[in-house]
């Protein structure tokens, strides 16, 4: 698992190389099989593999979602405010599941901010995505998450370059 950990690092360019079905299918396992808030399953996932939808979503942000247009698959991760304040955490956890698994079976992954972020100064990113996406009124966009077969190398971290700075003991 560190060794996963150490090695996974944001994939933003990608093969032009579609996803096996079966991988698919492993990545949205792990989601599910995500801890959640009292059990509550707060989350739903949108799997989107049509090219145009995806280009259409790489102009979700002014900047910061572009590199989802030459991803093959992109994972919507939205959440349920009514089932559980808890939503966003929910929400997370599952999305960092989703990115590790997806390193462990030789996959790339970047998450793509949408909480709380703008595609102009008429529209949110998330409005802009609920409408593309048929995604209902109650529901909240978290993140898209792009995946695809690496085309870049990140190098991993190292033991030395950790941030030790942010442990405390017992008290801060
Ligand atoms: C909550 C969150 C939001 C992020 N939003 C974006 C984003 O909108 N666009 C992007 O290109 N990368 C985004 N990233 C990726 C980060 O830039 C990246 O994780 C960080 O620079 C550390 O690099 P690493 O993932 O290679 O360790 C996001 C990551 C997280 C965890």
């Amino acid at each position: 698992m560190i060794d996963l950990l150490k090695t996974r690092r944001s994939i933003r360019k990608y093969m032009d190389k579609e996803i096996e079905k079966e991988k698919i299918n492993t990545i949205l396992k792990a989601a599910l099989l995500a801890p959640t808030s009292m059990g509550k399953r707060s989350w739903e996932f949108i799997t989107v593999t049509d090219r145009n939808l995806i280009e259409k979503l790489s102009t979700a942000r002014k900047m910061g979602s572009q590199f989802l247009k030459g991803a093959p698959l992109v994972i919507v991760v939205v959440g349920n405010p009514e089932v559980t304040d808890a939503y966003i955490e929910d929400a997370s956890i599952a999305s960092t599941l989703i990115q590790v698994t997806t390193h462990s079976i030789g996959l790339g992954s970047c998450w793509c901010q949408v909480r709380n972020r703008d595609r102009n100064e008429n529209e949110t990113t998330e409005d802009f995505i609920k409408a593309l996406l048929n995604i209902p009124e109650n529901l909240k966009v978290e993140c898209m998450i792009g995946i695809g077969y690496p085309d870049e190398k990140r190098p991993a971290y190292t033991d030395e370059n950790l941030p030790y700075n942010k442990l405390h003991n017992n008290k801060y």
